[in-house]
């Protein structure tokens, strides 16, 4: 059987392409998806890909994958820096978690800087584009080649 990766991402981002281009870039979330499609079979995995724009059915998720899948990639978007109950549920699955940003939320407002995410997450990738989903296959990857 074929392990699979959950990335899940959160708010906003279904608007990729035309969202803010000059912070977020060109690239469509479908576009990234197949993307990352091709680095996982190159890697050997299967992923799970999902957006939502509803907080509660991204908590349902990761519920979900504790027993669908062997690891979390997500971009928890502007859930990141508020949800208590998505880092809750990202504490309670027992994976490897790796958390990706499109852009480098470091450098942008004050709000940003603080990541719920972050406080149980393996790591974080931010500030790659789109690259960083690609990057954080290949951490889980590596997490898991190593378990
Ligand atoms: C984001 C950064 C968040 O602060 C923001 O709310 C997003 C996208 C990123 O990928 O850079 O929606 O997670």
């Amino acid at each position: 059987m074929t392990t699979t990766i959950m990335i899940l991402n959160g708010p906003n981002l279904n608007l990729l392409g035309t969202r803010e281009p000059d912070i977020y870039g060109a690239e469509t979330l479908a576009d990234i998806e197949a993307k990352v499609k091709a680095r996982a079979e190159a890697l050997g995995l299967a992923i799970d890909f999902r957006q939502s724009n509803i907080e509660g059915e991204l908590v349902t998720w990761i519920q979900d994958a504790r027993t669908s899948a062997a690891g979390i990639i997500i971009n928890a978007a502007a859930y990141t820096h508020t949800s208590i109950a998505i880092m809750d549920a990202l504490k309670a699955c027992g994976l490897p978690i790796i958390e990706v940003h499109m852009s480098n939320i470091h450098q942008r407002e004050s709000f940003r800087h603080k990541s719920y995410v972050a406080r149980v997450a393996d790591g974080m990738i931010c500030g790659l584009g789109s690259i960083g989903y690609e990057l954080a296959l290949e951490a889980v990857a590596a997490r898991l080649s190593k378990d």
